[in-house]
């Protein structure tokens, strides 16, 4: 009886050395979950249980993650580093993670991304990299997130965003880009002509509030008109094909600059959106000269018309009557010659 209970004890040390659990966590074998959350952690656990499907480290002081920081656990499908001091993430920290699903990197440092170090995350639905300090976002991934559903960038001090990043989404559901700096000058014009049409195929984003131009602060994106957008000096397709819709096909598309879309739109970042004053009536207004001159002209023509006409029948009749007087007084004559000249006959 005793032996069989120290053999019982053995076998669950035994079991506990192999599924060990780090000292700060708490393991769930039942869950696959490992929670880590306010331990004051400064690096990730190095002992996690191989097979972790959620690992929670948030509400901890982690500063970096080295490259294959997570190589013990790479069956992980939901990474919450939420609330931690991350700035710097090594290119390969993700690698290994074929698996992972949600990637919750919330309130820390975070500058700016790399596209390269989620290339190795083919199966990310879920990425939230909200409350950071990322002030630009990789241009493109250079490979589409296929099975991307939510995108969170909000309360960064993100100026623009490329319509490259957004379309290497195509499952995108949610996006979350409040409280960033948002530039409205005519870069952003692609986001306004992507978010209408994402918003309209059932997606769900809030709002992009503009936080400069002085004249676009506080204003919302999708509120300004496409008329107020003035042109970008070196147009991208988008822009080309908009000015194609809106003035009809007399003017051509701008051709696609080759891969410089965004270099050049980071080149030029003093392209401000000026206000235009009321392009739409100043079209009117051109229109309604155009009609205007083209009526005159033809009263003009039919007055002229009218006036030679006029002229002429005077000229006529007076040349007609003018005619028949001298014809009158010349067969008065005439008669008055043949009386003459009858009379003494
Ligand atoms: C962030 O984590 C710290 C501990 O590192 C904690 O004291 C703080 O309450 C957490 N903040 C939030 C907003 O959860
Ligand atoms: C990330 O964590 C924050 C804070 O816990 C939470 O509000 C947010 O919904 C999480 N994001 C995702 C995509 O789960
Ligand atoms: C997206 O998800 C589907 C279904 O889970 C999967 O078959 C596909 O391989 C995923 N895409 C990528 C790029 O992994
Ligand atoms: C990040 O931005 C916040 C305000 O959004 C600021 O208070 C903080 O100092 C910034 N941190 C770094 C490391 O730049």
């Amino acid at each position: 009886m005793k032996g069989d209970l120290l053999l019982l004890c053995g076998a669950i040390v035994l079991l506990q050395g192999v599924c060990s659990c780090p000292e700060k966590c708490r393991c769930h074998s039942s869950s696959h979950s490992v929670d880590c959350s306010q331990q004051g952690l400064a690096e990730i656990p190095s002992d996690l249980p191989p097979q972790t499907l959620t690992l929670h480290l948030q509400d901890n002081q982690i500063q970096r993650l080295p490259a294959f920081a997570f190589r013990s656990v790479p069956q992980l499908t939901t990474l919450n580093l939420c609330n931690n001091s991350l700035s710097n993430l090594a290119l390969g920290a993700f690698q290994g993670l074929h698996h992972l699903k949600v990637l919750n990197l919330t309130q820390n440092s975070l500058h700016s991304l790399e596209s390269r170090l989620f290339h190795s995350l083919p199966q990310l639905r879920e990425l939230d990299l909200s409350s950071n300090n990322i002030t630009h976002l990789p241009t493109s991934l250079g490979k589409v997130w296929e099975n991307l559903t939510v995108f969170a960038v909000q309360q960064n001090q993100l100026q623009q965003l490329d319509r490259a990043l957004l379309e290497s989404m195509p499952s995108v559901r949610l996006l979350f880009l409040k409280d960033n700096l948002w530039k409205c000058n005519c870069h952003l014009l692609s986001l306004k002509l992507w978010l209408e049409k994402f918003i309209y195929k059932g997606g769900i984003t809030d709002s992009v509030i503009c936080a400069s131009p002085d004249t676009w602060k506080g204003k919302e994106l999708l509120k300004i008109p496409h008329e107020l957008y003035q042109p970008c000096p070196f147009p991208s397709l988008d822009v080309g094909s908009l000015r194609g819709q809106q003035l009809g096909s007399a003017h051509q598309p701008v051709p696609k600059p080759p891969e410089s879309h965004s270099t050049g739109e980071r080149d030029h970042p003093e392209c401000e959106l000026k206000p235009k004053p009321r392009p739409a009536n100043l079209r009117h207004a051109v229109a309604t000269v155009i009609i205007t001159g083209v009526v005159c002209g033809i009263v003009c023509l039919m007055m002229l018309a009218a006036a030679i006409y006029g002229c002429t029948y005077a000229a006529v009749t007076a040349q007609y009557h003018g005619g028949r007087l001298a014809q009158t007084n010349e067969s008065v004559k005439m008669e008055g010659k043949e009386l003459y000249d009858s009379s003494p006959a």
